[in-house]
Parts: C-alpha cells; sequence; structure tokens
C-alpha cells in the first residue's frame, strides 16, 4: 500500500478528539481517519505526567498497528505532555495540538490580551503561556484549569443549566481581564463552545485548537506528500476503550452523521 493511502490515526482519551475528526473529515475528504478514544481512563487531565505519558504511549502504539501514517494526538493534555516522546519513538510525523493553537491565537489577538482554558495539567504545565510567550514577548495570557467541562461534555451536557452554572463560575473572571482571544486548550471543550461563548461574550474569539491542527496538516509540505490523492475505499473506524453506546450516541450527533464502526477493545491490551 502507497502511504498516502494508509489511513490517519487520532487519539484522545475520549470524545474530545472528534472535534478534530469533524474538522479533518470537512477539509480532507479523502482520508480515511482510525479514531482511537481512551474512554475508559477519561479524564487524563488531573493524572501525572507520568501516567498521562504511559497512557499516550499505548494509545499511540495501538494506532501504529493500525499502520497509520501519521498520528494526530488530538489531547491537548497528552500534547503538553508527552509529543516530544512520542515523536522520537515513531516514524510517522505525529502532530500535536498547542503549536496550532498557539499560531492561530497569535494571529487573532489584536489587543494582546489571551486567555487559556484546558485542564489541570495542560494549565500546570504552562504548555500555551510558555508558546505564546516564546513566540511574542509582548502578551498578557491568563490561563484558567477548567477539569469539569471535560465530563459534561462526555455526558453531552451542550445546553444545560449546569453547564452555564460552571461555566460562569470558570469563566467569569476572563471578562476583567479584557480577553480578546480566548484558547480552547482541551479538544472537549469545542463540545460546548455555545456555552463558553456566551459566557465570554460575542467579541471574545475562541479558538478551536482542531480547527488549527487541521489547518496545519493540510498546509504543511513534508505532510502534503503524505495526503491521499484520490478517495481512499473503506470507512472510518472508531475504537474505544470502555462500551462504545454512549460514545456512538454523542458522536454521531457531534460529528452529524452515522458511525457504523466502533468497536470497544481491552485496555489491558493497550
Ligand atoms: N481532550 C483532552 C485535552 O485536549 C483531555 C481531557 C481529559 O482527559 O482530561 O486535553
Amino acid at each position: 500500500m502507497l502511504n498516502s493511502e494508509k489511513p490517519i490515526g487520532v487519539f484522545d482519551s475520549g470524545i474530545g478528539g472528534l472535534t478534530v475528526v469533524k474538522k479533518l473529515q470537512a477539509s480532507l475528504p479523502n482520508e480515511r481517519i482510525i479514531y482511537f478514544g481512551d474512554t475508559a481512563r477519561v479524564p487524563y487531565g488531573a493524572k501525572s505526567n507520568d501516567t498521562i505519558t504511559e497512557y499516550a504511549i499505548q494509545d499511540a502504539d495501538f494506532l501504529i498497528n493500525k499502520n497509520v501514517k501519521m498520528i494526530i494526538v488530538a489531547c491537548n493534555t497528552v500534547s503538553s505532555v508527552a509529543l516530544n516522546i512520542l515523536q522520537e519513538r515513531y516514524n510517522v510525523p505525529v502532530i500535536g495540538m498547542i503549536e496550532p493553537g498557539t499560531d492561530l491565537a497569535l494571529s487573532s489577538t489584536e489587543n494582546k490580551n489571551i486567555g487559556v482554558i484546558g485542564t489541570y495539567s495542560t494549565i500546570r504545565n504552562k504548555a500555551y503561556s510558555k508558546m505564546l510567550t516564546a513566540k511574542n514577548s509582548d502578551l498578557n495570557v491568563f490561563e484558567k484549569a477548567c477539569p469539569l467541562f471535560v465530563p459534561l461534555a462526555e455526558e453531552g451536557w451542550t445546553d444545560h443549566k449546569a453547564t452555564y452554572l460552571i461555566a460562569r463560575e470558570y469563566l467569569s473572571e476572563f471578562r476583567e481581564k479584557n480577553i480578546d482571544t480566548l484558547i480552547l486548550g482541551c479538544t472537549h471543550y469545542p463540545i460546548l463552545s455555545n456555552v463558553i461563548q456566551e459566557v465570554v461574550g460575542e467579541d471574545v474569539k475562541l479558538i478551536d485548537s482542531g480547527t488549527a491542527a487541521a489547518a496545519t496538516i493540510e498546509k504543511h509540505p513534508e505532510l502534503e506528500e503524505l495526503l491521499s490523492k484520490k478517495i481512499v475505499s473503506g470507512n472510518h473506524e472508531y475504537y474505544v476503550s470502555d462500551l462504545p453506546v454512549k460514545f456512538k450516541t454523542i458522536a454521531e450527533r457531534f460529528l452529524g452523521r452515522t458511525i457504523e464502526n466502533v468497536e470497544k477493545i481491552d485496555p489491558e491490551q493497550l
């Protein structure tokens, strides 16, 4: 099989990486995607760097065994902790979320006040603030961990009053900071973007790291030759490490299409 005809591997701790898959399916319709969501072990965001790295290697090895041509780490938490380790381990390109999200935020901000929300891990590791200020020292970056957004997204509570309540608790402080750009530094968060937008105000530009990463893949000269020149036969495949029923319902609602192939794999075998 030509390299370009192989599938693209995408993984996340759960359903969040589907926000990246949705963008990829829209912008690269020729590509076949193999998705893995580690639904048995979500959330990753409150775990130690060692545990996150261990899980990340198992998740990526699973995709490598499916003969993927590149890996998209559709998880900011893993991207902020283990991207280099994964890039050194495999001889296929491994794309993370932090740099594309950073670049998009830098091109969006006018007043140089940028907010970042993410998991405990992403915020603790200062993944975005370090990269933002390395690329432009003249910025004010305000970061906040919003861990409860992950289970709310997994539950599909995209318009629930509890979600509004929690969003106001987390995000009200950004109103005083006069931010004009907010990085959704967790791939679960775009699922809740309506609520987040309403709470921070319509004037604030939300940066979806998945959109940014999908654009990187399309434009990157070395990656371009890996992309399929024709529609590759076969369906997308979805794997989860816990019961697929809920995953399937939420995924179908989110992707706006039926998905046939959701298979549960045993986390012990990862
Ligand atoms: N969706 C992931 C991220 O982008 C992780 C959420 C979690 O497992 O805590 O950070």
